[in-house]
């Protein structure tokens, strides 16, 4: 029984402390308080820098898919490396005749291509109809994976500085578009 006072009072005396230690240093329960909240600001913060798409599909394909295909294409018929620079190279509007141009700009359109499947699997995409782009279909799948694979083939053959090469690669890159347009860039848009 005594024991058990004891006790009785040494917690009593915990209690006080820790509500005194509250009371003394406001600062400690303001802080205390202000972690969990702290912590659950933390997904909000990484939700607002995640990926989401920005331009319509329409738009996805005349700023990026479009302009870095035709460097591809270029390449051919005609020798990136014998492209004159321009005078001012890091001023280039022709990625070929920039400071990253002939081969250099080979590799990094066909990087762009590749690098583009993944703008293509955006869940909240839209079409220039107004619908969300059909990303989800196990078909839209195949073909974007056939556009980055087109990609790599395309930067793989620039690396090796061959136009036969460039060849077959531009060939892989025209087939993964119009694979992909055949399905589904009909007269209705994105069906
Ligand atoms: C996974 C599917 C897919 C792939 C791959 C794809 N496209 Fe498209 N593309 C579309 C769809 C769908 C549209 C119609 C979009 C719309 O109406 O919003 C379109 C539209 C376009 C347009 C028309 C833009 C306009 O202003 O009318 C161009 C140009 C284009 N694509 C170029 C390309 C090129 C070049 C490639 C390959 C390097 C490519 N696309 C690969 C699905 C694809």
């Amino acid at each position: 029984m005594k024991l058990r006072l004891m006790t009785f009072l040494a917690l009593c005396l915990v209690l006080l402390a820790c509500a005194l230690t509250n009371v003394l240093f406001p600062e400690r329960l303001a802080n205390a308080q202000a972690k969990p909240a702290q912590n659950s600001a933390a997904p909000a913060a990484a939700k607002s820098s995640a990926p989401r798409a920005v331009s319509d599909l329409n738009q996805l394909m005349r700023s990026i898919l479009f302009n870095n295909a035709n460097v591809i294409f270029f390449a051919q018929n005609e020798d990136p490396a014998a492209v004159k620079r321009d005078a001012k190279p890091s001023g280039a509007t022709d990625p070929l005749a920039g400071v990253y141009g002939g081969w250099a700009a080979e590799e990094n359109s066909a990087m762009a291509l590749a690098e583009a499947a993944n703008l293509l699997n955006l869940p909240d995409r839209m079409c220039s109809n107004g619908k969300t782009a059909p990303v989800n279909d196990p078909e839209w799948q195949k073909y974007v994976e056939g556009l980055r694979a087109a990609g790599l083939a395309a930067y793989q053959a620039a690396q090796t500085k061959n136009m036969d090469k460039m060849l077959d690669a531009s060939d892989q890159v025209g087939t993964a578009c119009l694979n992909c347009h055949d399905r589904f860039r009909q007269r209705t848009r994105c069906e």
